[in-house]
């Protein structure tokens, strides 16, 4: 593709009402409206957005990620009467979904209006809809007047972008604007779910908990995919209902080797990490996803980041992809990491480190 001159604008939230603020969000509109792409902060992590009506806008998201085209796109929207341009039904229980959990990082898929472009659903029935929760993304979508098609904002398959550093170290000279408001807040994408009549399928789990899905529209059954039924028999992510579920995804550049201590008590947990670490320091350049407060080898040569309080799984939601990519500009060839347990935050923390340690 030819080099775009990618810009960075700083819209802190808190100038967002000023005329900085409004100048930035104004110049960031006009590119959406005129077929460019804008990467913009949401709660979760950040997002790479087009106008979702605007096919050849979308396509630029697809060669800026090199997504495949199988892949389909979240669209964003910023309030009901743009969700009636997107969806042409909500069921009861889709909307007391949306009740309960919009705005914030909940994903719906729902039946697409003509106006949805099929390259923004992989030429599939069903569209997929959230109302994020920042103030930048809501005040970007209205600026626009469009509803926003957005995947993270990384090269495809790598590490999610938490800040709109991570966006320029990926697509830099790829899009034409990162909107920079710091941090996401989340650290890890919305939960991906189909409201059908017997139950709720859970495709991706995220910042929304399964349970927290259950207490609201009842029985949520986690979407078990063909790969796992089978074996290691190889399936064809387009013929997944949701195709990004089964992919190896997430990763960082180095080899990174995930630890399950199911319910070990966290004693025997910190022990086991301490003889891991040992086991493979000086191997290779080593990584570590270090709780806080863990024991760590005596003259650990490696590289360390500090994740944050084991058990507090929105701490460690928030610096995950951040820690991944930091042990990965520092040079580590293997990442060690323990894994959480599945209770809360802690699914998807898992399901992102799972993807991310698989060969393919
Ligand atoms: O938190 C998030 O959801 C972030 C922010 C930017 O909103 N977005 C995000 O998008 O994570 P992406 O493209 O990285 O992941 C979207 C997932 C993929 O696994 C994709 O396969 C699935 O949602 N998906 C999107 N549209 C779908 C559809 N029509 N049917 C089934 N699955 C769909
Ligand atoms: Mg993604």
């Amino acid at each position: 593709m030819a080099r775009k001159n990618t810009l960075r604008i700083a819209l802190p939230v808190e100038t967002l009402s000023r005329p900085d603020g409004k100048r930035a969000l104004a110049q960031a509109a006009d590119i959406l409206r005129s077929g460019g792409t804008v990467a913009f902060p949401t709660e979760t992590v950040y997002g790479l957005g087009a106008n979702a009506f605007d096919a050849s806008a979308v396509e630029e998201i697809f060669i800026a990620k090199q997504r495949p085209h199988w892949d389909p796109l979240i669209v964003h929207v910023a309030d009901a009467a743009m969700l009636e341009r997107v969806a042409v039904h909500v069921s009861a229980r889709a909307q007391q979904l949306m009740n309960a959990f919009w705005p914030g990082p909940l994903t719906l898929l729902l039946p697409r209006q003509d106006a949805i472009p099929s390259i923004v659903t992989a030429g599939r029935p069903l569209v997929a809809v959230r109302m994020p929760a920042h103030p930048v993304a809501r005040a970007l979508i209205v600026a626009a007047g469009v509803p926003v098609a957005a995947p993270s904002a990384n090269r495809f398959g790598h590490t999610s972008p938490t800040t709109a550093q991570h966006v320029l170290d990926d697509l830099e000279g790829r899009i034409d604007l990162v909107l920079d408001s710091g941090a996401a807040w989340c650290g890890v994408e919305s939960t991906v779910v189909e409201v059908r009549d017997g139950s709720v399928i859970l495709y991706r789990s995220g910042a929304i908990a399964s349970a927290e899905i259950e207490a609201i529209a009842g029985p949520v059954s986690i979407y078990q995919s063909l790969q796992a039924c089978v074996g290691k028999g190889r399936v064809e992510p387009e013929s997944l209902p949701s195709p990004g579920v089964e992919i190896r995804h997430y990763a960082p550049r180095a080899h990174l080797i995930a630890f399950d201590f199911e319910d070990a008590p966290e004693e025997q947990q910190q022990q086991y990490w301490l003889q891991t670490v040992a086991k493979y320091h000086g191997r290779a350049r080593l990584g570590v996803m270090q709780p806080n407060g863990w024991p760590l080898a005596e003259g650990f040569a490696g590289i360390r980041f500090d994740w944050g309080t084991w058990g507090d799984d929105r701490q460690l939601a928030q610096n995950l992809f951040a820690g991944l990519r930091a042990l990965d500009s520092g040079g580590a060839e293997v990442i060690l990491c323990p894994l959480p347990t599945a209770a809360g935050m802690g699914a998807a923390i898992r399901d992102r480190l799972l993807k991310a340690a698989r060969d393919s």
